[in-house]
């Protein structure tokens, strides 16, 4: 180290690796999204010569093929589990966030599948047989198809079908410490219900606002079915915040920005607060209000033409403070085919996790997004998130560069910047 350089010691056990979610690199789901995919590749996939940018279409011509759409055998995950932690293992991670897929483990209502059951024990024994912590999502946005035929989220019904199926998992799974009960609740609620562009496609304000209801309360009483199964789980939520600048501190800004936090960032946590041990932070946006929203610079885009914007990390982290809650960064990451940004990336975003810290905000491990290339969503496979590539053709493995970079930061606990 030359003395242009500076350390940054992070706090000892910090928890340092990477996100995945069932959905999105199993593969061999049945659910509501698989069965969502299948009617909506074509249009998908018709659709995408008018939402990319020129840049964006030379880049990634698999936009235009309806197979992209569809999750089908994903990353193999399913069966590559043991393979990919040994992955995870060299690059030193010793945390590993996952998500239980529902419809494997309740495939009809009231039926749960042993076997399927077991494979998870597996997944979490092979986890810590590595020395790597899991932290378990129960719910990261897919529904069983009878769940779905009840009418979801819509339906209260489903929130003692969630329940059951949450107490049944987390009590046949005693080795997972840290639970996190849902992912994002409210860009489910906007894009479902709100937006109307994702299963099951039903634009409603209505209903968006009976949905996050139903969200709210669900996680209330799993929060209580999971602590009477064991007092000492670590349950928790991985929450989209937002960094809403109020550019210049004008008035009008700072107005909109108050408006904008406690709708979208702490609405749901407000809610829900007493029923948390911690806040997992899904952080990915700035939104920069300058008499109106969304007025970012763009300087620099990832592949989705998102803003690469790393210092909003910092506010939103203060932001969190009120709740005097440990929180654990769930996910953070960029679409970078390339591994262009990714490594400066990470770098710029853990300064700003450090000063946070230093700032008094109990921040206690990173998990980027996400450990592999993986299942987009709507938009399918073209964007590249992981730290390790996939070759959805072979499913060769590939480590990026940058991943490598980010080994030697969890390795050390500490990261080198220049001063
Ligand atoms: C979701 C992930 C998704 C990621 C990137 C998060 O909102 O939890 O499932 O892949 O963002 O878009």
């Amino acid at each position: 180290m030359n003395n242009k350089e500076k350390t940054l010691n992070f706090p000892q056990n910090f928890y340092w690796g990477a996100s995945t979610s069932a959905h999105q690199v199993e593969g061999g789901n049945i659910n509501d999204w698989s069965e969502w995919e299948k009617k909506n590749a074509e249009r998908l996939a018709g659709e995408a010569n008018n939402k990319w940018q020129n840049w964006q279409k030379e880049k990634f011509p698999e936009m235009f093929e309806p197979q992209n759409y569809i999750s089908g055998i994903a990353c193999d995950h399913y069966n590559r589990y043991k393979e990919d932690f040994d992955i995870a293992k060299s690059l030193n991670h010793n945390a590993h966030r996952l998500s239980i897929e529902w419809s494997r483990i309740e495939p009809e209502e009231g039926k749960f599948n042993e076997k399927e059951i077991e494979h998870y024990r597996n997944v979490i024994s092979s986890l810590k047989e590595r020395g790597i912590e899991p932290f378990v999502t129960l719910w990261h946005w897919t529904l069983p198809l009878w769940v779905r035929d009840n009418g979801g989220w819509e339906n209260k019904k489903t929130i003692d079908n969630f329940i059951q199926y949450a107490k049944k998992i987390s009590s046949e799974l005693k080795d997972v410490k840290f639970w996190i009960i849902f992912n994002e609740p409210e860009i489910y609620s906007t894009k479902s219900y709100l937006q109307g562009s994702w299963s099951p496609n039903k634009k409603s304000i209505i209903k968006y606002l009976n949905v996050g209801k139903n969200l709210i309360k669900a996680h209330i009483e799993t929060y209580l079915a999971l602590k009477s199964i064991n007092q000492n789980y670590n349950i928790g939520i991985a929450k989209n915040n937002i960094h809403f600048e109020d550019y210049k501190k004008k008035p009008i800004n700072r107005l909109f920005k108050k408006f904008a936090d406690n709708w979208w960032n702490f609405r749901f946590l407000g809610k829900i607060e007493k029923h948390l041990d911690f806040i997992g932070l899904n952080h990915y946006f700035h939104n920069r209000i300058n008499y109106g929203f969304n007025k970012n610079e763009n300087k620099i885009l990832n592949d989705l033409g998102w803003e690469i914007y790393p210092k909003s990390i910092y506010s939103v982290l203060v932001g969190l403070k009120k709740y005097n809650l440990p929180i654990y960064i769930t996910e953070n990451g960029l679409a970078d085919k390339d591994d262009k940004n990714r490594e400066w990336f990470i770098k710029e975003t853990l300064k700003n996790v450090f000063m946070a810290i230093k700032d008094g905000v109990d921040i206690r491990g990173y998990l980027y997004w996400s450990f592999l290339d993986n299942h987009e969503w709507d938009k399918g496979f073209w964007p590249r998130f992981g730290l390790v590539e996939i070759d959805y053709k072979t499913q060769e493995r590939k480590i990026r560069p940058s991943a490598k970079v980010y080994a030697e930061i969890c390795k050390n606990n500490e990261l080198i910047i220049k001063n």
